[in-house]
């Protein structure tokens, strides 16, 4: 068996915190309805100088820092958007020149929507078992402020910005991620228009169909990441699901028949932050301890494409 394991992690939360009572003031909405249809009290958006850029830069530097590496040791850098700053360079070029990588570390940014950032653990793992140097780096991060349509309260009220990094190192004795992917292209569920459209990338939902896109697809990836796994779902320590509605996430965990302690989220404080979503609560189980040395997290993301992927990642 061969595989890639979690060795540090990082983050990145824009200043502004915007609570359901502000957004109260842009559409015709209430703290009541947000907060019992979504979980979602606040969410962050960039402003001033904050960008893609530099909440990729600050989440990374801090997953590096505490990793105790250099950033001569990194051989794949991938950073998991549909909300970059420039087309090209990428933003993973980009921290190429800022974090100091070697010019031969493979880098690129990837969309796979929210499912994003666990597509990157498992690209990451496949390019780090021919890298030679064999630490990478991915990073989750949106700027969704900038293309939500704050005129649609169906959607606005849903999305934040942030960033999650993770260093991860592939052994030859190290557990697979057993990754479970898939894709079922639609764009009548989920649709940013791109450049040459005519029309502004704002985000395009019909909200019902993706929860039920969500409810079904959710469950079954994790049930198929634990049997690929050979485990049960009682020997997975945490479950970091992306965080798009609280009522998906207890519609899962009731399905699922897991315990709700280890299925915390964070999604009342950050709200849908698509790529970004699963790396942030990674990163707070690791800061404060609920995710400790030799345990297992169960991640999963399900979004844009229609996107879906799961896997297991082990805390070194
Ligand atoms: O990251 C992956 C992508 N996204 C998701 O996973 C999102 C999945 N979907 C959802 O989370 C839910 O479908 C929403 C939270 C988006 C919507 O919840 P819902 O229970 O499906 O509400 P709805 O769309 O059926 O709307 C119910 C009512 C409508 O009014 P009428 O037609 O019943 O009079 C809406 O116009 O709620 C109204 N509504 C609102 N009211 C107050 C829609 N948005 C708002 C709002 N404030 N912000």
């Amino acid at each position: 068996m061969s595989g890639i394991k979690l060795i540090s992690t990082g983050s990145a939360l824009p200043v502004r915190e915007v609570t359901n009572f502000d957004m109260e003031k842009l559409v015709e909405t209430s703290d009541e309805w947000i907060s019992t249809r979504t979980g979602i009290s606040a969410r962050r958006f960039c402003s001033g100088e904050e960008c893609h850029t530099s909440l990729c830069l600050a989440a990374a530097r801090q997953a590096l820092e505490r990793s105790g590496l250099r950033p001569e040791q990194i051989g794949v850098c991938l950073v998991a958007t549909l909300t970059q700053d420039t087309m090209t360079p990428s933003t993973a070029c980009v921290l190429q020149k800022e974090l100091g990588l070697p010019e031969d570390t493979v880098c690129f940014d990837l969309n796979a929507a929210c499912a994003g950032f666990v597509y990157g653990l498992h690209t990451a793992e496949c390019l780090l078992a021919a890298a030679e140097r064999k630490y990478g780096l991915v990073i989750g991060c949106e700027v969704l402020s900038r293309i939500t349509d704050f005129t649609d309260r169906s959607t606005c009220v849903l999305f934040g910005d942030g960033a999650g990094a993770a260093i991860l190192e592939w052994g030859e004795d190290y557990p697979s991620l057993c990754a479970v992917m898939g894709s079922r292209g639609n764009r009548q569920v989920l649709m940013i228009p791109g450049v040459n459209t005519g029309s502004p990338n704002f985000i395009h939902m019909d909200g019902k169909e993706v929860f039920r896109f969500a409810v079904d697809v959710l469950p079954k990836c994790a049930k198929e990441v634990a049997a690929k796994a050979g485990i049960s779902l009682d020997q997975v320590d945490r479950f970091v699901f992306h965080q798009a509605n609280q009522r998906i996430l207890d519609y899962a965990i009731k399905k699922l028949k897991i315990d709700p302690a280890r299925c915390v989220g964070n999604i009342a404080r950050t709200g849908n932050t698509s790529a970004a979503s699963v790396p942030l609560l990674l990163d707070e189980l690791v800061t404060s301890g609920a995710l400790r040395s030799g345990q297992r997290a169960l991640c999963a993301g399900f979004g844009g494409g229609l996107t879906w992927a799961g896997a297991l990642l082990q805390l070194a």
